[in-house]
């Protein structure tokens, strides 16, 4: 199969790597071409420790850099099969090359965009023959974390979404779908793991480390909500969940925080500037969690609680399917456990009370019970 990527930043670079990795002819293309060598520097480099490491070989790592051609003509994608664009993120900008590529590829060439916040069907509007579009969302870094979310926009048929979807499970991905709807399943299901920690900071239920602690020591998740929004940077984390703030029309329950807000704005955007919730200078003093066992259970059980609340109300407006909802929570952020799976366990009645209670206190509709949990409770029933 030929693959084309376009644009060889951080998510095209990866993702050729991917297709090349399953043996495509990929074409790499970027308007600049120092990134195009940078590009190719850094797959040298990542083959190298892959080598090192045992995990390919001399001979296998060669075939896999020499099956990626770097190029800054789009004439070169002209022979594709699958075109994979990871470009800025800007509608105008993308819709200029999607007309371009579609005056070049073949008819039967699919058109896929891996865009994290664009509507996939705003995307495919701009061609001739929109069925041929669809959205393939991969995570960062690709060639390591396994989810690839698939998108039908509202205009592609359903060869083009099955097409897709099976080549990228030959990459060794694996693929969900989802419908077109702002942040996919991941990125908007994710929203409370941010969202309520920080809401419990600022209302001094518990100190940032003491939230990372709970969440990582008795949670089970890898990194903390502050760690992990320090790793994201918070310039990239308030603007995803602002954005998808607004694109679900201001719903309260993805309400963004003033706390992050500022963060961004004094430039204390995580790790990368040195500076977030912790302080990365050399010889500042690590905050100690107050390890309270109880104190450690209502922060899990709260959090874990709102993430169930978002995943199952996922499920009932039809974004994705249950095992999908929770093969995406596993794969694309490596969360412990599925959460409509988690919920099971727990028992609906209880994942019902905590939402409940919290309502009860808040009157806030982030504490809104999605109406799935409440009627499979009613009818003792359970998401699997
Ligand atoms: P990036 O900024 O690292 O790379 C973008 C590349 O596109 C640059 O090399 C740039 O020279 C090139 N480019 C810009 N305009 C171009 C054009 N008209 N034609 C050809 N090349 C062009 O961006 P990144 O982070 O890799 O993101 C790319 C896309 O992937 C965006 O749509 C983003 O929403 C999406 N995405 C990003 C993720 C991330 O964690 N960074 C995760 C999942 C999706």
């Amino acid at each position: 199969m030929k693959v084309g990527v376009i644009g060889c930043g951080t998510m095209g670079s990866g993702i050729a790597q991917v297709a090349s990795t399953a043996n495509c002819e990929v074409v790499l293309y970027d308007l600049n071409s120092e990134a195009l060598a940078k590009s190719k520097a850094s797959l040298a480099k990542v083959m190298t420790r892959l080598i090192e490491k045992g995990r390919q070989t001399e001979e296998s790592a060669q075939a896999i850099q020499q099956r990626i051609i770097y190029s800054t003509e789009l004439a070169d994608l002209k022979d594709s099969n699958f075109v994979i664009e990871a470009i800025v993120e800007n509608l105008e900008i993308k819709h200029n090359l999607f007309q371009a590529l579609e005056a070049l590829v073949s008819a039967d060439c699919i058109l896929a965009s891996n865009t994290s916040s664009l509507s996939i069907t705003s995307l495919a509007a701009c061609l001739k023959s929109p069925e041929r579009f669809v959205g393939v969302h991969f995570f960062n870094p690709a060639p390591l974390m396994k989810l690839v979310e698939v998108i039908p926009a509202v205009q592609t048929s359903s060869q083009v979404v099955e097409k897709a979807k099976k080549t990228i499970d030959t990459w060794g991905k694996v693929t969900v779908k989802v419908k077109d709807t702002p942040g996919f399943i991941v990125n908007k299901v994710a929203r409370p793991f941010y969202s309520e920690a920080i809401k419990m900071y600022e209302e001094g239920t518990a100190d940032v480390a003491t939230i990372d602690w709970a969440m990582r020591e008795i949670g089970g998740f890898r990194m903390g909500p502050f760690q992990l929004m320090d790793f994201i940077g918070h310039d990239v984390n308030y603007v995803v969940t602002e954005t998808i703030f607004k694109a679900f029309y201001y719903d309260g329950r993805y309400k963004p925080s003033f706390t992050q807000k500022r963060l961004s704005e004094a430039g204390y955007l995580g790790r990368k500037s040195g500076r977030g919730f912790y302080n990365y200078a050399e010889g500042a003093p690590t905050p100690e969690p107050k390890k309270e066992k109880l104190l450690g259970e209502y922060i899990v059980n709260r959090i874990v609680a709102l993430l169930i609340n978002e995943a199952a109300d996922t499920l009932h407006v039809n974004i994705a399917g249950a095992k999908d909802i929770d093969l995406a929570m596993l794969n694309g952020v490596n969360y412990p456990k599925g959460l409509l799976a988690w919920a099971d366990e727990k028992g609906l009645a209880y994942c019902v009370s905590v939402m409940d209670e919290l309502f009860d206190e808040y009157h806030e509709e982030r504490y809104r019970c999605s109406p799935i949990l409440r009627k499979l409770e009613k009818n003792n029933a359970t998401f699997f």
